[in-house]
């Protein structure tokens, strides 16, 4: 039995997304022999370019990062041997056909399994796979596609989207990606909740009093104004990425490893989670400003691709809740940015205090800070480390808080890979943990729905923070109203 042929079709290939993380993904997954012999890529979109162009152009992303081996130059080359480019309308069936006899000329009539990443606005997923299905899916092996957020602007929305793929595809063939559960510390975060007998038995309202997710960038939305003006910080990053790792945080103990046990368990967490309110969200706007430096940056709104008047918030502060029995009355905070005094992505999950602690006279500091705190660094610098009470060395009794820390760097030598490689990989392999299933989404939706209309509805304008610092100020009110300290501040 010979393996199969693989081909992987990015559709949107002269997009952003597309040269800076799918084909440097599938080059690192190629030159670290993770894919099939016969595996070519084929790049789709209605740019016009010749194959030799798209090579070119991917070239110029391609690194070999992964570690210096003498032959990555001429990897390199293979791999772009095996790439091809295809001129196509995203509505054109004939369009598709012609990629069809293309692929099936390279298959040399082989099973072959055609995965079909859409790098491309959700509004025209539809049309995709429509004519897709019809004349470019594999008849010998498996077909596969990965969706890309956004995956709609709401319940509705998304749920339309939803079924007219599911004209054409069965729920199983459907990969919707949300890259930051391709994170290493993202996958971690079950690993060490549930093979740590420290940590598991904590995982509940009793010991643990708020769990923090936090999402900063240190630029702007410069270039992808277009694109986030339509959407906003609570549908680009809360409602995906953010709210991803809480329901991985706060979810039971799944059955097994299976994707659909897991799955089945972030479902579970996500429906007792109440509706957002709007007095449980704060919003902002970046406007412009000079650094220290002296150099000066554009206001969100003064971007080209803004309107003027523009209420897209650029920064989203939120406390979530969970009614269900291990949760209930746990402020579950959010927190997501751009254009921020920092770059980080990290949860931190703040515990109660010790009852009756002995030692109280002994800490020189505030009691309510002497808790401890468990943060895991998503990026950069991955890291996981726990803040704990301990002695300063010396005579008498002076007590503070240090870390024990595990920091990646210096722990393990080798590269992270990126999501992109992980979960590319996964979608090849046909493992579905790290995919988003549609009940999945739709419960996502429905947390979210009744806000992003209210917001828009009653036109609420967003605070406005300088570029470059920690946000509004309405940030800290709303942790303080429900008596938590961001972490990341403290
Ligand atoms: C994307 C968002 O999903 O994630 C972007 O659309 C954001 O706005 C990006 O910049 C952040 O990803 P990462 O992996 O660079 O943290």
């Amino acid at each position: 039995q010979t393996e199969p042929n693989l081909s992987v079709t990015v559709v949107g290939a002269s997009g952003d997304l597309a040269k800076k993380k799918i084909f440097p993904a599938l080059f690192a997954l190629f030159y670290e022999d993770c894919l099939p012999q016969n595996f070519i890529v084929f790049g789709y979109a209605r740019t016009e370019m010749t194959d030799e162009e798209l090579r070119e152009t991917i070239s110029r992303t391609l690194t070999c990062r992964i570690d210096k081996r003498e032959n990555c130059g001429d990897k390199m080359e293979e791999f772009l041997a095996r790439c091809f480019y295809h001129t196509g309308q995203y509505n054109s069936e004939e369009n598709f056909a012609e990629l069809d006899s293309r692929l099936k000329q390279k298959e040399d009539g082989k099973t072959s399994n055609r995965l079909f990443y859409l790098s491309i606005p959700p509004d025209i997923f539809a049309d995709v796979v429509r004519c897709a299905s019809g004349k470019a899916f594999s008849k010998t092996g498996w077909t596969r596609v990965i969706v890309e957020k956004p995956f709609g602007r709401d319940s509705e929305s998304s749920a339309e989207l939803t079924r007219s793929l599911k004209q054409y595809l069965v729920e199983d063939q459907i990969f919707r990606i949300d890259h930051y559960l391709g994170k290493e510390l993202v996958e971690n975060l079950s690993v060490l909740r549930f093979s740590n007998v420290v940590f598991e038995p904590l995982w509940s309202r009793n010991y643990i009093r708020n769990v923090q997710f936090i999402f900063s960038e240190d630029f702007g939305t410069e270039g992808r104004g277009g694109y986030f003006d339509n959407y906003g910080i609570i549908r680009d990053i809360m409602q995906n990425h953010l709210l991803q790792i809480l329901a991985l945080f706060a979810m039971e103990t799944p059955v097994s490893l299976d994707a659909e046990d897991i799955r089945n368990e972030k479902v579970k967490v996500l429906r007792p989670m109440r509706p957002l309110r709007l007095e449980d969200v704060v919003i902002g706007q970046y406007k412009g400003g000079q650094s220290k430096g002296g150099k000066s940056y554009l206001g969100y709104t003064e971007d080209p691709t803004v309107p003027n008047n523009s209420l897209t918030p650029t920064f989203a502060a939120a406390a979530l809740f969970i009614d269900n029995a291990r949760w209930d009355g746990v402020p579950f905070l959010m927190k997501a940015g751009k254009a921020l005094n920092t770059r980080r992505a990290e949860i931190r999950v703040q515990f109660r205090p010790v009852p009756g602690n002995l030692y109280k006279k002994y800490f020189g500091m505030d009691m309510d800070k002497a808790t401890n705190e468990l943060v895991l660094r998503v990026q950069p610098d991955e890291a996981i480390y726990l803040k704990i009470n301990s002695k300063i060395p010396g005579l008498g009794m002076k007590l503070d808080q240090s870390d024990l820390n595990l920091f990646y760097r210096t722990r393990y030598l080798k590269e992270i890979p990126d999501a992109y490689e992980r979960l590319l990989l996964d979608a090849i392999q046909g493992e579905r943990r790290l995919f988003i299933r549609s009940d999945e989404l739709d419960a996502a939706w429905s947390i979210f729905t009744p806000l992003l209309n209210e917001l828009e509805t009653k036109k609420i304008a967003p605070e406005l923070y300088p570029y470059g610092s920690r946000g509004p100020v309405g940030a800290y009110y709303l942790a303080a109203k429900y008596n938590v300290r961001w972490g990341d501040i403290a």
